[in-house]
């Protein structure tokens, strides 16, 4: 019989912002959240992740691509939950072999904009497919990508706006996430002000598990659960104001446990907080836009279509951002034909 020849495919993966964010495991080795969260998939941050899947091949390799550089074999830190993971979608698929990995951001990487949701969404596409076994739907693929170890990859595979785990609860953590609107629901777009593109200190892996730790987490969890039912109103509704609030105080409070956590995780920096000042100088100027910030200092400015290029032209002018970043909802994964691994000569 003839060997199989090696398999290759690609996922163009999104990243997402989350109105209410997830922080908080209960349990690490299932990637249990203490609550759940919503988000908006973006459209232009985005993970592309090739694989080849040779059955004759042993052992893996990883390769990525930094924005603005050539591919690298990856570091350790970084290859090590990818390896695994490829470990456990080898053992779905009931297969032995070995995969060659490219993956590359058009962001930066670790700084606060859900890089590991974007890469281990692409990723698990993209694995399970070349491996001869993708996942038969929307909430198997959500599933597969949280345990990853990324929570917020089982919310990237789905578009639009989106919740994860699909409902509250004590025994809801293993479910995957559902889309709560398509993208054509609402053309909200996120301004992002980077004020630091370089890798936070402090992974959200260790900010997860150090959350518990806060006099503010049991606090924050209480309030939750109003704070979703608010929000996925304000989506329903198209009520940027209600969003807005609801999705600001939100933000603030992840960071009130962070910084509250034993020892204490600052993720801002100088420029974050004159970014959130700007943001509520334009608001009293009548703009309806309002932050979120992931676990980085970097600032997302969440506004309807129509203030975007007032927003991110109020952000060019500051000394404290380094780059800004436009993006909008969009539609989630898709496989391309244009394979990371040609263009390194593979
Ligand atoms: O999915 P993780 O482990 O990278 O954690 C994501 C944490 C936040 O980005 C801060 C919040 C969220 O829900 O995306």
């Amino acid at each position: 019989m003839k060997p199989e020849p090696p398999v290759r495919v690609t996922y163009v993966a999104p990243a997402n912002i989350a109105f209410i964010k997830y922080w908080g495991i209960r349990d690490e080795k299932q990637v249990l959240p203490c609550n759940p969260s919503i988000s908006m998939t973006l459209s232009h941050c985005t993970s592309t992740c090739t694989v080849e899947f040779d059955a004759r091949r042993t052992g893996d390799e990883v390769w990525f691509r930094p924005k603005g550089g050539s591919f690298e074999p990856a570091t350790e830190a970084f290859v090590r939950p990818v390896l695994d993971h490829l470990e456990a979608l080898r053992r779905r698929a009931g297969t032995a072999g070995g995969c060659r990995v490219w993956t590359e951001n058009s962001f930066p990487t670790g700084a606060g904009i859900a890089s590991s949701a974007s890469g281990f969404s692409a990723l698990t596409l993209a694995a399970s497919e070349a491996m001869g076994k993708p996942p038969e739907d929307a909430a198997e693929a959500s599933v597969l990508a949280r345990l990853s170890g990324s929570g917020s990859a089982a919310r990237s595979v789905l578009g639009g706006y989106v919740q994860w785990p699909a409902r509250s609860g004590e025994d809801s953590g293993a479910l995957p996430a559902v889309q709560l609107a398509p993208a054509d629901h609402w053309d909200l777009r996120d301004v992002v002000a980077v004020v630091d593109s370089a890798p936070k200190g402090v992974s959200s892996r260790h900010g997860h598990r150090r959350a518990q730790s806060s006099p503010r987490f049991a606090g924050r969890l209480e309030e939750l659960e109003g704070r979703l039912e608010v929000v996925r109103a304000a989506i329903e509704n198209r009520d940027i104001e209600l969003l807005g609030e609801t999705m600001e105080a939100e933000a603030i409070d992840l960071h009130h446990v962070a910084m509250s956590s034993r020892p204490p995780i600052y993720y801002w920096k100088p420029g974050t907080l004159a970014v959130l000042w700007s943001i509520r100088s334009l608001r009293s100027e009548g703009v309806p836009v309002y932050a979120t910030i992931d676990a980085g200092p970097n600032v997302h400015a969440i506004c309807p279509a129509e203030f975007e290029p007032r927003v991110s032209a109020a952000f060019e002018s500051m000394a404290e951002v380094e780059s800004v970043l436009r993006d909008r909802v969009g539609p989630g994964p898709l496989a391309t034909s244009e394979h990371l691994s040609e263009h390194v000569g593979g």
